[in-house]
């Protein structure tokens, strides 16, 4: 059987979920159910990265333990996706002794025996907000553009990894489209960095300053970095190093936003040539999204939470704002006026009151029922990555149909000529099924909900309510 892989980043979990997790998460969901309903043995990662200074200081905010803090966010980032009805199959936590680490130790030793790891002296700034050294290049007078804070002068032994020895070979491999990066646009992006040079890369740091993480199998005085520790979550979640049946999995497809897409498309193919592994099929680097033209941020005031979608508009609802009006590639603003007008507009106005109309005439007026076999749904694979095309031409065939109505008006024409519009009301209904079951894939419950109501001949509660 075929089989189909999609990951979403491990988020970090030093604080509350928020919308871009969200957001990413429902991107692989969509892409799962999608090649699930083709008939692919479809499978969907996603986790926590939790060996972060910050969830060590979240935790020490609230007294607590690093692993006592973790449960309880770990449950929130389950309970949004539960709340979005984002269906992953395994959920994976960098902390996990069993599951990951064995898989973390293989891939450091496998560098090792590659003689890609070597030990030096690093010289670097370190900016703890970014958890990252930074070049002199990446500040701004000094200090992190990011943070506002100067970076710490550290000096220390660290191990290395020779990403320059591979930097030409992902080049071209990104070149040539072996190792696929979607937009166009930040292929573009990431080809040019690779051609400014690349340096290589410190893969680890001294234990008294990372006391959080995993340690180096070949020198416990070293606590390996994130590069080694998150990356490799994409092969440990299929066993790699432990249980390996999952592994035919691999390769997959990664979907991540534009924050950590040189680590992606650089650091982690190169770690994998490295361990003679073959390289992900797809990179798909999505928008970002800010409000009110800004970065969401606690400070500004601009934050809106997924939990606060969910609760005024509905689960299904959301998923559509996100999937129609968040697009694929570029940044979207949000703000709950426009949140307010896409859904009144797509939902209220658009399927929900087409619904409404179609399983009022069909409980009505007897018409015999479409065939009750799941149309398959081309629309993802027609428009690439681009769920928000996809969903237009969804809603393209919904304003036909509310057209149509229009147009034929049945409930008149039924007192005159019968069987024509009995003709009518028929084909409104098939069409009223296709579209239920392109949907199905991006609004699940929905597209559940109005074919249960089609073939139990009634109508569903409303689906879509005027907001207050
Ligand atoms: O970077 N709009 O975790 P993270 C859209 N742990 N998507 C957004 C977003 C926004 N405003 N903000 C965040 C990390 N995202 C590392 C990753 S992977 C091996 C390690 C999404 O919690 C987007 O997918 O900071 C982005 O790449 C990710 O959250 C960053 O999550
Ligand atoms: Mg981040």
């Amino acid at each position: 059987m075929k089989k189909f892989y999609v990951t979403s980043p491990i988020f970090y979990p030093n604080a509350q979920p928020h919308m871009g997790h969200a957001y990413t998460a429902l991107l692989c969901d969509v892409l799962k159910r999608y090649h699930a309903s083709l008939g692919e043995e479809s499978y969907f990662l996603t986790g926590t990265d939790e060996h972060t200074e910050k969830v060590v200081q979240a935790a020490r905010a609230l007294r607590q333990e690093p692993a006592a803090y973790l449960e309880t966010i770990v449950e929130r980032f389950k309970d949004l996706y539960a709340k979005l009805d984002i269906d992953y199959d395994q959920f994976i936590r960098t902390s996990d002794k069993d599951v990951h680490w064995p898989g973390a130790i293989k891939m450091w030793n496998t560098l090792l025996e590659s003689d890609d790891l070597y030990k030096a002296e690093y010289v670097g700034l370190y900016c703890v907000g970014c958890e990252a050294f930074k070049t002199e290049k990446e500040l701004i007078d000094g200090v992190c553009k990011d943070h506002g804070i100067a970076p710490e002068k550290v000096v220390e032994e660290n191990w290395f990894f020779r990403l320059k020895k591979y930097a030409p070979q992902v080049e071209k491999l990104i070149e040539s489209g072996e190792l696929l990066i979607v937009p166009e646009s930040r292929k573009k992006e990431i080809l040019s960095f690779l051609r400014s040079g690349v340096e290589d890369v410190s893969f680890s740091r001294p234990k008294e300053k990372m006391t959080w993480g995993i340690p180096v199998p070949n020198d416990p005085n070293q606590t390996m970095y994130i590069w080694v520790d998150a990356l490799t979550n994409y092969i440990t979640g299929l066993g790699f190093g432990r249980d390996e049946k999952l592994m035919d999995f691999w390769p997959g497809i990664h979907i991540l936003g534009k924050d950590i897409l040189r680590f992606h498309t650089i650091f982690w193919p190169a770690m994998l040539l490295s361990a003679k592994l073959p390289l992900p099929k797809k990179i798909m680097i999505h928008g970002t999204i800010i409000s009110d033209g800004k970065k969401m941020s606690k400070s500004i005031g601009n934050v809106i939470s997924p939990y606060e979608l969910v609760d005024r508009y509905g689960k299904d609802a959301t998923r559509y704002l996100l999937l129609r009006h968040v697009h694929p590639f570029e940044d979207t603003d949000i703000t709950w006026g426009k949140l307010d007008e896409w859904y009144t507009a797509g939902l209220v106005n658009g399927l929900g009151n087409l619904a409404s109309r179609i399983l009022k005439m069909s409980e009505t007026y007897e018409v015999a029922l479409p065939d009750n076999v799941h149309e398959r749904a081309t629309e993802i694979l027609d428009f690439g990555f681009e769920f928000q095309k996809a969903m237009d031409s969804i809603w393209a065939r919904i304003q036909q149909l509310d057209e149509t109505i229009q147009r034929e008006e049945p409930f008149k024409k039924i007192k005159t000529d019968k069987e024509t519009a009995e003709g009518i009301i028929q084909g409104l209904v098939g069409g009223l099924k296709n579209i239920s079951d392109s949907l199905a894939p991006f609004m699940p419950e929905t597209s559940r909900t109005i074919i249960d109501a089609i073939y139990k001949n009634k109508k569903p509660e409303n689906l879509f309510p005027r907001l207050p």
